[in-house]
């Protein structure tokens, strides 16, 4: 069993990356900084010996590294089990100072790495009848936060794409599943003033996504969300 993880050395990604390498499943992993790639699959290699751990960085806001990435596994490997979309970043914007090209830099890494990594993996999914695309979408994927337009957009276009595969690829049998995080305690909220004790844990989510993944149905999309949000 195969697995791709996109932002794996943080975060939500991290907590993904480690439950499935608990499963036993083989891992492509991904991000920027080498020095964290390589940090990650040593862990991952003490902890699960038997299992194949390949990292590579890659910046997910560049088209042609993207397809690279993905290129590489399918020359490697094939044909994957998993493919999970998760990287993403966060900035604040707001309608006032909506600008074309941060909105560009935000599309590039919150929908377009999606799109560039599932499109060369369609044919092989197709072909083999089975499989499992998991989209870290985000609560903002269905309501809009005024100061993240950008973010907001980005995540919601990510949701449709979401949605117009699970359409196509439940004929082949293919699962996708998109996961809506509200506020959840990772990088991404370093240097914030944010209760993020009281936000949803990473391995939360990552508990969610092995739940989606031995599932007998289709879990379509599911929301998860801080108890009692402040924030
Ligand atoms: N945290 C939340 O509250 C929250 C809520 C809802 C949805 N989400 C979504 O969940 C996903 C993960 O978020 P997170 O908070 O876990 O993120 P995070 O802790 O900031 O980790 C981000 C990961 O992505 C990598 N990354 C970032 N930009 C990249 C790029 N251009 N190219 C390659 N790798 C890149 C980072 O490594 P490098 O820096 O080394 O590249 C890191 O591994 C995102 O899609 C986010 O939108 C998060």
């Amino acid at each position: 069993m195969k697995a791709i993880v996109s932002g794996a050395t943080k975060g939500i990604g991290k907590a993904i990356t480690l439950a499935l390498a608990g499963k036993g499943y083989d891992l492509g992993l991904g991000a920027r900084n080498l020095e964290e790639l390589n940090f990650l699959r040593k862990e991952i290699q003490a902890l699960y010996p038997d299992i194949e751990v390949i990292t590579k960085s890659v910046d997910f806001s560049q088209k042609h590294e993207t397809r690279n990435f993905a290129e590489t596994f399918l020359h490697h490997w094939g044909d994957i089990d998993i493919l999970v979309n998760n990287v993403g970043v966060y900035e604040e914007d707001n309608l006032d100072n909506l600008n074309e090209n941060d909105l560009m830099k935000m599309f590039n890494v919150n929908f377009f790495s999606a799109m560039r990594l599932t499109q060369p993996f369609l044919p092989e999914f197709k072909k083999r009848k089975s499989g499992h695309i998991i989209n870290i979408c985000s609560v903002l994927s269905k309501k809009v936060r005024k100061k993240a337009v950008s973010y907001s957009l980005s995540k919601q276009a990510l949701y449709g794409y979401t949605k117009i595969l699970r359409n196509e690829l439940r004929n082949y049998d293919v699962k996708v599943t998109a996961i809506l995080p509200g506020s959840t305690n990772t990088a991404s909220w370093d240097g914030l003033d944010a209760p993020v004790d009281e936000f949803v844990q990473p391995e939360d989510v990552a508990n969610g996504v092995l739940m989606a993944i031995q599932s007998n149905g289709l879990v379509e999309e599911f929301e998860i969300k801080p108890i009692n949000p402040k924030h």
